[in-house]
Formats: C-alpha cells, structure tokens, sequence
C-alpha cells in the first residue's frame, strides 16, 4: 500500500503546487482504496512487462487507460482550485435566471461542479470506472458541455492542460509502481 500519510498540503502560489496536492489527495484515495491501487498496479506491470526496475515513459503511460482514469477521477472529486480565476461579464447577462450587470465578478464553483448529484452517479465516490468505456468519453475542455471543468473551459482555459496531464500520469504510475508492494504505517483513514 502507498505509504503517502501526512503529505496533504495547500496554497494558492502556483500550478506546480496545485498539482502536488492534487497527487497527494489521488494518492489518499488510493491508500483508502487499495483494490483501486491493486488494479493500477495490475495495469502498470502489463505495459511495463519484465522491466518494472525502469521509469516509466511518456508512451506508456498513454498505453494505461485505468491511470488515466484514476487521474480523471481525482481531478473531478479533488481539483486543486475550488475555482478558476474570477471571471467578469462585458454586458448586462443573465445566466441561469440570475442578472449579472456589466463589470459583474462571476465565480465558478470547480469543485461543485464536478460532485452535482444531477450529473454524477455517488458523486462523493472515488469511481475511476466512470471514466472507462464511455462511448462519449466526459471532455475535461469544456468544448462538448461540461460535466467537470478542473481546468476551466472557453478561452481561459488553463494552458498548461496538456502538460498537467502528462504530468499526473507519469508521476502517479512511477509513484504507483515504486511503492506498491511495500508495507504502510496507515491502518485506518477516514
Ligand atoms: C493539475 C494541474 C493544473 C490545474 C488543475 C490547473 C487549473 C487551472 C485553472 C482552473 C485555471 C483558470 C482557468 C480560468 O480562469 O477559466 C488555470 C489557468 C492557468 N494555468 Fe493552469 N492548471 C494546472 C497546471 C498548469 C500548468 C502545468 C501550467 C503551465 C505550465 C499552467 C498555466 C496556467 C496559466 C498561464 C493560466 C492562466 C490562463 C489565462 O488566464 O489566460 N497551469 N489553470
């Protein structure tokens, strides 16, 4: 079991930190669920095959559909900022039946979002399958609706997405394959 107790920690200084801590809260959901972490590693060991002494590369982690999910999953029920940078509207609007006037500072509720009991099944579960075998797989970019928006969606987006994901995937697999196995100090998380 990964062995990651007491890592939590939190600012708003930066990306790389939000990323931290989003791999510390995955890496919780793991040690709470080890059947999930069984299955990563399961998944991990097939690509790898005879070479789990070796980092893992870029190609390979994009041969790991189960990581990718995990990650999905992690971002969708702990994303690193509650909400994406304040927004404001350029004319008198409505939205949802609220008018918002000119100038008016407009918040999105990142997390709320992603755990709406109206679009998530168990939205407080950590469920990775919900990201498996879709035939519409859930758009994290916002451009075919949004379900969840980690990064933010429109022209604001986070530009860093593609390298963010890049990084979570490679960093939990190799996090994954070096620990798993070992024994943890952690007998009981809430
Ligand atoms: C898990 C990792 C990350 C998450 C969850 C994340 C999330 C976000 C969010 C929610 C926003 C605000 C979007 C909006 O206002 O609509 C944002 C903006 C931004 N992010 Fe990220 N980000 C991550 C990693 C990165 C990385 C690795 C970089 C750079 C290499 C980066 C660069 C930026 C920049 C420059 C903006 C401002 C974009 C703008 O205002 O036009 N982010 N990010």
């Amino acid at each position: 079991m990964v062995g990651m107790d007491g890592m939590i920690r939190w600012d708003d200084t930066g990306s790389m930190t939000g990323m931290i801590r989003h791999e510390n809260l995955g890496l919780v959901e793991l040690v709470k669920n080890p059947e999930i972490q069984g299955r990563l590693y399961e998944e991990i060991k097939s690509v790898v095959a005879g070479e789990e002494a070796k980092e893992i590369e870029e190609e390979e982690a994009h041969k790991m559909p189960y990581l990718k999910a995990v990650v999905l999953e992690g971002l969708r029920r702990h994303p690193p900022g509650r909400f994406v940078l304040p927004h404001s509207v350029t004319e008198d609007t409505v939205l949802g039946g609220y008018k918002v006037p000119k100038r008016g500072t407009v918040n999105f509720m990142v997390a709320e979002i992603g755990r709406d009991p109206a679009v998530w099944d168990e939205p407080m579960a950590f469920k990775p399958e919900r990201f498996m075998g879709e035939e519409e797989p859930v758009d994290i970019t916002g451009n075919r609706g949004i379900k969840m928006m980690p990064f933010g969606a429109g022209r604001r987006i986070c530009p860093g997405i593609g390298l963010a994901m890049l990084h979570l995937e490679y960093y939990l697999a190799n996090m994954v394959k070096s620990l798993s196995g070992r024994k943890s100090k952690v007998t009981k998380l809430t």
